[in-house]
């Protein structure tokens, strides 16, 4: 991916690595719009960073994806890049009768969400020149932590929806690429950002920016931390490591 000159639109960049990257981008010669369901967020982000451009959407209401397309594109018509970034993470007990509600919410965020983005927005991006499409992941794609099943479902459905979507989209001017970060220090599971084993944010945000620079045509964006668990069945440590998230090693 091109790093600079870009319209680029974070689907879910109000807190945490949303709105890093966003900053990231913006720092790096790029317009920037963020959208996210919190008015106050949105409004503290554009007040703080001059030229950040804000819109409210719910991506759980298809109709509330559509109207964010119309309105962005109508007033970004250069809009060349999408980041699909919104996501919710819940503990998901199973036995627990409340817990099928978060299962279902997972779902229809992180997943029917990241895919109704797509529909809006690829092919108004196909006649865009240098566009892309990010969708987000996680290391729980590749090995799951059992207390959040269907987070780890829908994470690994979304890599193997953007396997294909790449694929489909091969002829066109668009990229396709997914970023799988590792645990990162944000308010996900509404802990603290002080989480010892959870990769720093700015970190994170400064490798993802070189790994986009360095490799302009990768398909996936790792950075070192997730790398034993995006390869673990490859490395033949899957067990080992799923085990040890679930607490029992
Ligand atoms: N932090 C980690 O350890 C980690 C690891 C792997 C993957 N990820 C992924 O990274 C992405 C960002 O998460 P984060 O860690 O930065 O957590 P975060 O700070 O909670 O960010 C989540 C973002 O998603 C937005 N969002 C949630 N539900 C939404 C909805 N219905 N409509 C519109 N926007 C919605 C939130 O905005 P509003 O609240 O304003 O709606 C917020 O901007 C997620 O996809 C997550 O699964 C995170």
């Amino acid at each position: 991916m091109k790093i600079t000159g870009n319209t680029v639109l974070i689907a879910g960049g109000t807190s945490g690595i949303g709105l890093e990257l966003a900053l990231r981008f913006h720092q790096a010669g790029n317009k920037v719009i963020v959208a996210g369901r919190r008015r106050e967020a949105l409004d503290a982000i554009a007040a703080e960073h001059r030229g950040i451009e804000t819109e409210q959407f719910d991506i759980t209401d298809n109709a509330s994806i559509r109207r964010l397309f119309e309105t962005v594109t109508a007033k970004h018509p250069r809009l060349n890049a999408l980041v699909a970034m919104a996501g919710i993470m819940r503990p998901e007990p199973v036995l627990d009768s409340g817990s099928l509600e978060t299962a279902e919410r997972t779902v229809e965020t992180n997943l029917l969400g990241t895919i109704r983005l797509v529909h809006a927005f690829a092919p108004f991006l196909t006649d865009r020149p240098h566009a892309a499409i990010l969708t987000v992941t996680s290391g729980l794609a590749y090995v799951p932590l059992a207390a959040t099943p269907t987070y780890s479902a829908t994470k690994a459905a979304v890599h193997s929806y953007t396997e294909s979507l790449r694929e489909q989209l091969r002829e066109t001017s668009v990229q396709v690429i997914e970023i799988a970060p590792p645990l990162t220090r944000t308010r996900l599971m509404g802990e603290g950002t002080d989480n010892d084993r959870a990769m720093p944010l700015d970190e994170f945000a400064s490798e993802v920016m070189g790994l986009l620079e360095s490799e302009p045509e990768a398909r996936q964006i790792l950075v070192e931390r997730v790398k034993r668990q995006r390869w673990a069945e490859v490395d033949g440590t899957y067990d080992e490591i799923f085990a040890m998230q679930s607490g029992r090693r």
